[in-house]
């Protein structure tokens, strides 16, 4: 018998956590960041998969026989290879899911003009995950993706909500824009991005708000939609386990949830209470 595990570089995956608790509130959770070593966002292939595999061995260590990443880097660099090459040799009964592929399933039945664009860290934008996965579910969409490199240390720096976020909020918009005027759906693809939305809902309402009195009119739609993650990530995580029984009946029910970080645990306690809106603990944990 064992939990599930979620994973995150840092905080981020905490949005991710408090979606599938709410909506699968029974079982028990063991949530794992590796903030001493966050943002995994810039990081080469080979370093995140290397760390993101740590992380996975730690969760089934620790007793998860299911794993969740909730990061879109660690998806995007990491876990083709684990599922494919790692598990089937190491730990076949044991399985790790990631967040791109359930996202890339419901944008395109939330996108009309099926012009899409993608907000997300270097990382999960070079890797062309996002454009890969929505072309095969929906051919001939239109996906442009723009790498916000600010808004995750703004995130974790607990500057989301300071005046100083707007700037870099308004900027990478601005540029996603600018790449395809016909953008009428907007993924966050990190999962830190939810914490920004009220500057995004914000900043993206004065974007594209046609300037009345004759001046120039923006050619954008003021009725893009944004999606965070979490609730669909929470949909397809409950999907998976009502066809895996199997695996279902191996998870406990107790309602807990334990938190671990690679850095201070107080740190974590103070920024993660930003995340889940609750007190926790946390404890320290190594994964090297
Ligand atoms: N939250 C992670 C994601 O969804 C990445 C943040 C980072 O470590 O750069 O992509």
């Amino acid at each position: 018998m064992g939990r599930i595990g979620v994973f995150d570089s840092g905080y981020g995956g905490l949005t991710i956590l408090d979606s599938i608790r709410k909506r699968m509130p029974e079982y028990d959770y063991i949530y794992l960041g590796d903030n001493a070593r966050a943002p995994y966002g810039t990081r080469s292939f080979d370093v995140v998969y290397e760390f993101t595999l740590q992380a996975v061995q730690k969760l089934f260590a620790l007793g998860c026989p299911l794993v969740i990443l909730g990061c879109n880097t660690a998806s995007a660099k990491a876990l083709r290879s684990i599922q494919q090459k790692y598990l089937p040799v190491h730990a076949p009964d044991h399985r790790v899911l990631g967040v791109i592929r359930p996202t890339a399933e419901v944008v395109g039945q939330l996108s009309h003009t099926r012009h899409i664009g993608v907000l997300a860290t270097e990382g999960t934008i070079k890797s062309q995950s996002y454009n890969l996965e929505i072309e095969k579910l929906y051919p001939g969409s239109t996906i442009v993706g723009q790498a916000c490199p600010m808004w995750v240390p703004l995130v974790e720096c607990g500057e989301f909500d300071k005046p100083g976020a707007d700037y870099f909020v308004r900027d990478s918009l601005q540029k996603l824009l600018a790449q395809d005027p016909l953008i009428d759906t907007i993924i966050l693809g990190c999962t830190h991005y939810p914490l920004l939305l009220d500057k995004i809902s914000q900043q993206l309402h004065d974007l594209t708000t046609p300037i009345p009195h004759g001046r120039e009119v923006q050619d954008v739609s003021s009725q893009i939609r944004i999606i965070p993650q979490g609730q669909y990530i929470a949909a397809s995580l409950d999907d998976y386990l009502h066809r895996h029984p199997e695996m279902a009946q191996r998870l406990t029910r107790g309602g807990t949830c334990q938190y671990f970080t690679t850095e201070s645990p107080t740190r974590f306690r103070e920024s993660a209470s930003l995340f889940l809106h609750d007190e926790i603990t946390a404890q320290r944990i190594t994964l090297n």
